[in-house]
C-alpha cells in the first residue's frame, strides 16, 4: 500500500482514531481517483452519493471537502504520483487513503483516492555517452547488448520506453528484445577501421505517453583494428640507383619504403633481402631491417662499372612477405693518375671554406687536373645547379662564386667537382672527383621588417595609465645577434609612450585627453644587434576617442544684457556662448532657461535670448534668470547653470502725470498782502519713464511773458509757484495760467498741460470753479517753452560794440551779485516755506508718497 510518506503527526492521529472506530469504518465500496499534478480546486469526487451530511474530512493533506455538498477538492499541495509512490512497483495502483466523518451521527469512513499518472517525466539516462568498442571485422548483423537502458518515473504507458538512432547513417540500428528491457545494436554496413574508425549517433529513448516525451544520447562506436592489410611497396619506393665507384662504408645507398595501413603491432614492417640475391650484393650491401635503409657494407673501390640487382621483401604478421627489385649501378671509380689539386685562396680547413653571404662574385680556389698525360682530353666541371663556377684558365681552373650567396637561403654547399673523360663511346664519364664545401657566414643583411608598416588604434581618452596599446612585431631573417630585434620609439616621441624594447609592447604611461590631442602620431624602430646594426620604422597611429569629461562652460558666470522695452516679440536680447571641449554628441549642447514662465525663451540655433512678448520697464524693470546649459553625452549628461540679467531700457514711452493740482479746475484763493518772492503753491508733475525720459520742465504759456499783468512766476524745474511782484487791485480776480509739463525724452519729449487757478481776494476762504477753463491757443505746445522772449537786436555801429560789451560785463557782474543774494535769502527761507506751503494748499493736498520722493 502506498501510503503518504510525509504524513505529519495531524494524519497519525488520524490513523490511531481509525483503528479505534474500526467497527464504524465503512470500506471498499467506494474510492475515487484524480490525476496527479492537477490544479487546486480540481472536482474529485463526491460522498453525497453514499452518505448523509455533513461532511468533514480528517486527512486534508491533499484535499478539502465542502461540509455541506461532500464534494471534495483538491488543494493548493501539488499531488506528484512519483514522489508520493516512489516504490511503486508499476504493476500496483498508487493511492491515498483518506478519512471522513460523515453523516448526522459521525461515522467514521475511509475511502482510497487513486493517483492516476500523467507523462510528467522523460525518460532519463544514467551516462551522457555510451561508449562501445567493435571490431572491425564483425559480421553484418552482429549485434551488441547496450547495458545503458533509459529509466522513465511514469507508469504504465507514460514509463515504457522505445529506442531508435538518429545520424546513423544506415550503418547501425536498434534492436529491442523483451519489451525493450533490453536493447542491442546491430551492425547493419561492413565496417572498415582503415576507412573510418569512429562513429557518433544519438540514441533516442521516448516514451508512448500520448503526448511521449524523449531523451537522447551520444552513442560513440570505435572500431577497433584487426590485422587485415599487409605491407606492399608504393611507387614512390625507389627501383634503382647510382652511386660513385669509390663510395665510403655505410653511405646510404637507397632506401626502400614499404606501407601497411593496420595499426600498432598489425602494421609492423619487417625488410629482408630475399635469399636470391647475389653472394657479391651480399657482400657489399646490407639492409636495415626496421628502417629499409641499404647501406654500403665496405668503402667502394670500384675500377670498373658494376650493376646489382636486390630483391627487398617486407613482411607483417600473418602476411605474405611483398617484394621489389633494387637496382644499384656501381660507376666505375676515376683513374688514380688523374687528381685534382686544389689550391686555396680563400681561407679554408679541412676542404671547407667560410664565406661571408652576399659578396661579390670571387675566385676561392685554383684547381689543377694532374697525372696521366694520356687524358689530356679530361676537364673538370661541377655537378649540379651551384652558385659557383670553374673558368679554365691556362690550364689550370679558377673555382669562383657565380652569384653573391645568400645565408638565409642556404646555409651549406657541397661542391662536387668532377673529372669528365671521353670515353672510348664517346660519351661523358666522370673519372674523378673531389667535394668542396663552402659554410656561407651570416651577414646583418637584413633589416628587421615590420609586419605592419602602419598600425592604427583607438583608445579611449582618460585610460588607466600603464595600460597596454599594442604589440608591434618586426622579423629579422638574419641569424643569431643579427637578427636579434629591439624595439624604441622616435627620440621625440612624447615621454608618456614607452616600448619594451625587447617585446615591442607598447604602453601609455599617462591618462590620454582628447581635447587636449586628439591624435598621436608615432615613429617605432626595429633595429637588430648586427654591427652595424640595421634598422627599419613603421608609423602608429593613435586616434584618441572622446569620453564625455567636460562639462559646457558658459562664457561668462553672469550675463547682462540690456533690451528696449517696448520692443517686437522674439527681438532677441543677447547670446549666451557656451563651449564644450568634448566631440559629437558628448560636446553637442542645449540650453534651457531655469524659470518658467518668464518672458524669454532661449533660442538654440542661434544661442540667443529671446523675449516672448514686449516688455515694459515701467511694470518690471530687470530680471534675473538662470540658464542651464547640459551637453548629450552618455551615459551622463553634464550641466553647467549661469546667471542671465537682462535690464529693460526706458523708452520714452509715459506723459508726465500732473499730481498737483488735482485737476483743471483747482483753484487757491490768496490774499493781496502775499509777500512778494513768496512760493504760493507749486505743479508737481511725475513721469514712469526714468532718467532724462522722466526729467520735467513746467514752463507757463498763458498768460505769456508779454502780457506784463501776470504777478506769478513758475520755476521750470522745481514747479514752484512764486509772487513776482506786490499785488495790486488790479490783481484781484482770478488768474489762469496754462502749463505746459513736458519731460526731457528723446528725441520727441512727452508732455501734458494743466491749469493753475489762482484767486486773489480778501476774502482766502473758498474758491471755486464750475469748470475748467479751455485753451484758444496753438496746438504746438512742444516747441512753445522755447520761444524764450527774443529781445529783437537793431543793428548796431561797430564803434558802440566795446560800449555795449562794457555794459554787458556790468550788469553780469550785478546780476552775479544779485543773484548771490538770493540765493543765501532763499536758503534761509527754505524750511519757513514750506510750512507756508502746507498751510496754504488745502485743495492741492499732495499725496504722502510723492512727498517722500522729494
Ligand atoms: C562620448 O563619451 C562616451 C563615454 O563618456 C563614449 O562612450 C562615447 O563614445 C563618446 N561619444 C563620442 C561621439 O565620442
Ligand atoms: C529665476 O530663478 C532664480 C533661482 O530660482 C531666482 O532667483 C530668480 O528670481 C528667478 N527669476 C524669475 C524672473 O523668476
Ligand atoms: C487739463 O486740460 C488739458 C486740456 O486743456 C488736458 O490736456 C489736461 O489733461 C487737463 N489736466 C487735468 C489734470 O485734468
Ligand atoms: C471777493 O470776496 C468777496 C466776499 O467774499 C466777494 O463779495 C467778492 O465778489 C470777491 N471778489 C471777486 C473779484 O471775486
Amino acid at each position: 500500500m502506498g501510503l503518504p510518506y510525509n504524513m505529519n503527526w495531524a494524519g497519525l492521529l488520524q490513523i490511531l482514531l481509525v483503528i479505534i472506530h474500526t467497527s464504524q469504518v465503512t470500506c471498499g465500496s467506494i474510492q475515487f481517483s484524480v490525476q496527479e499534478e492537477r490544479k487546486p480546486d480540481t472536482l474529485v469526487g463526491s460522498l453525497s452519493k453514499h452518505f448523509q451530511p455533513p461532511y468533514q474530512l480528517l486527512t486534508q493533506e491533499y484535499l478539502w471537502m465542502d461540509e455541506h455538498t461532500g464534494n471534495f477538492y483538491t488543494n493548493e499541495r501539488r499531488i506528484d504520483r512519483e514522489s508520493l509512490c516512489p516504490e511503486e512497483t508499476k504493476a500496483e495502483g498508487c493511492f491515498v487513503l483518506h478519512n471522513a466523518i460523515v453523516g448526522p451521527s459521525g461515522d467514521l469512513v475511509q475511502f482510497p483516492v487513486i493517483i492516476e499518472d500523467i507523462n510528467d517525466n522523460a525518460p532519463h539516462f544514467q551516462n551522457s555517452e555510451i561508449r562501445l568498442k567493435v571490431s572491425e571485422d564483425v559480421a553484418v548483423g552482429s549485434s551488441f547488448v547496450l547495458d545503458d537502458l533509459a529509466q522513465d518515473a511514469d507508469t504504465g504507458h507514460n514509463g515504457q520506453l522505445s529506442y531508435h538512432l538518429q545520424g546513423s547513417g544506415g550503418d547501425f540500428s536498434i534492436k529491442a528484445k523483451e519489451d525493450e528491457l533490453l536493447i542491442m545494436l546491430v551492425v547493419q554496413t561492413a565496417l572498415d577501421r582503415e576507412i573510418r574508425d569512429l562513429y557518433q549517433m544519438q540514441l533516442v529513448a521516448t516514451d508512448c505517453g500520448t503526448h511521449p516525451l524523449n531523451t537522447s544520447v551520444v552513442l560513440t562506436v570505435t572500431v577497433t583494428d584487426v590485422n587485415d592489410n599487409c605491407p606492399s611497396f608504393g611507387p614512390d619506393s625507389p627501383r634503382s640507383t647510382t652511386i660513385p665507384g669509390d663510395s665510403p662504408k655505410n653511405m646510404v645507398v637507397t632506401r626502400v619504403i614499404a606501407t601497411d595501413p593496420d595499426t600498432g603491432p598489425n602494421g609492423a614492417i619487417v625488410y629482408s633481402l630475399s635469399p636470391q640475391v647475389s653472394e657479391r650484393a651480399k657482400k657489399l650491401l646490407t639492409l636495415d631491417s626496421r628502417t629499409g635503409y641499404i647501406r654500403l657494407k665496405q668503402d667502394l673501390q670500384n675500377n670498373n662499372s658494376e650493376e646489382l640487382v636486390l630483391k627487398v621483401l617486407a613482411s607483417g604478421p600473418h602476411c605474405p612477405p611483398a617484394d621489389t627489385w633494387v637496382t644499384i649501378s656501381v660507376l666505375p671509380k676515376a683513374t688514380q693518375d688523374l687528381t685534382i689539386k686544389i689550391g686555396f685562396i680563400a681561407e679554408h680547413h679541412n676542404q671547407t671554406m667560410v664565406l661571408p653571404e652576399n659578396q661579390p662574385p670571387t675566385v676561392l680556389a685554383v684547381l689543377e687536373l694532374e697525372g696521366d698525360s694520356s687524358s689530356k682530353g679530361s676537364s673538370l666541371a661541377i655537378e649540379g645547379d651551384m652558385p659557383f663556377s670553374l673558368s679554365p684558365q691556362s690550364g689550370k681552373y679558377l673555382l669562383s662564386t657565380s652569384k653573391p650567396l645568400d645565408y638565409e637561403i642556404q646555409s651549406e654547399y657541397h661542391i662536387s667537382v668532377v673529372v669528365q673523360g671521353i670515353s672510348s663511346e664517346s660519351s661523358v664519364i666522370s673519372l674523378s672527383r673531389q667535394v668542396i664545401r663552402v659554410m656561407v657566414e651570416d651577414v646583418n643583411d637584413n633589416a628587421p621588417h615590420f609586419l605592419q608598416s602602419h598600425y592604427q588604434l583607438e583608445v579611449e581618452e582618460n585610460n588607466q595609465p600603464g595600460i597596454t596599446l599594442l604589440q608591434v612585431s618586426a622579423s629579422d631573417a638574419d641569424s643569431g645577434n643579427k637578427g636579434r630585434v629591439t624595439y624604441r620609439l622616435h627620440e621625440y616621441t612624447s615621454a608618456i609612450f614607452t616600448i619594451d624594447s625587447d617585446t615591442g609592447q607598447m604602453s601609455v604611461l599617462a591618462p590620454l585627453d582628447r581635447e587636449q590631442q586628439q591624435e598621436y602620431k608615432l615613429t617605432v624602430f626595429a633595429r637588430d644587434s648586427g654591427s652595424p646594426p640595421l634598422e627599419s620604422q613603421a608609423t602608429i597611429i593613435i586616434r584618441v576617442l572622446d569620453q564625455n569629461d567636460n562639462a559646457p562652460v558658459f562664457s561668462t558666470p553672469h550675463f547682462i544684457f540690456f533690451i528696449p522695452e517696448n520692443a517686437p516679440p522674439f527681438t532677441q536680447v543677447g547670446r549666451i556662448e557656451v563651449i564644450d571641449l568634448d566631440e559629437g554628441e558628448n560636446g553637442s549642447t542645449e540650453l534651457r532657461l531655469g524659470n518658467s514662465s518668464t518672458p524669454f525663451v532661449v533660442d538654440n540655433t542661434q544661442r540667443t535670448l529671446r523675449t516672448t512678448t514686449s516688455l515694459d520697464r515701467e511694470t518690471v524693470d530687470h530680471y534675473e534668470l538662470y540658464v542651464l546649459v547640459s551637453d548629450s553625452g552618455y551615459p551622463v549628461a553634464l550641466t553647467s547653470t549661469a546667471i542671465v540679467t537682462v535690464f529693460v531700457e526706458d523708452i520714452n514711452d509715459n506723459q508726465p502725470k500732473v499730481i498737483l493740482p488735482s485737476s483743471n479746475s483747482s483753484c487757491l484763493a490768496l490774499s493781496p498782502s502775499t509777500l512778494v518772492g513768496s512760493t504760493i503753491t507749486k505743479i508737481y508733475a511725475i513721469d514712469e519713464d526714468s532718467g532724462l525720459n522722466s526729467e520735467i520742465t513746467y514752463s507757463v504759456i498763458a498768460p505769456g511773458p508779454a502780457q506784463q499783468t501776470n504777478p506769478f512766476q513758475v520755476d521750470s524745474r522745481s514747479g514752484d509757484i512764486t509772487l513776482n511782484h506786490q499785488l495790486s487791485q488790479k490783481d484781484m480776480g482770478m488768474h489762469h495760467l496754462f502749463i505746459v509739463v513736458r519731460d526731457n525724452g528723446k528725441p520727441t519729449p512727452l508732455y501734458t498741460t494743466v491749469w493753475v487757478n489762482l484767486l486773489v481776494n480778501e476774502s482766502t476762504e473758498h474758491c471755486t470753479l464750475d469748470r475748467a477753463p479751455t485753451w484758444t491757443g496753438t496746438s504746438d505746445l512742444v516747441q512753445s517753452p522755447s520761444m524764450a522772449p527774443i529781445c529783437e537786436v537793431k543793428p548796431v555801429r561797430s564803434d558802440l560794440y566795446m560800449y555795449v560789451g562794457m555794459i554787458l560785463m556790468l550788469v553780469s557782474l550785478v546780476l552775479f551779485l544779485v543773484t548771490l543774494c538770493l540765493y543765501l535769502k532763499y536758503k534761509s527761507l527754505q524750511k519757513p516755506k514750506r510750512e507756508y506751503i502746507k498751510e496754504n494748499e488745502i485743495p492741492l493736498r499732495l499725496k504722502d508718497k510723492y512727498y517722500s520722493d522729494e
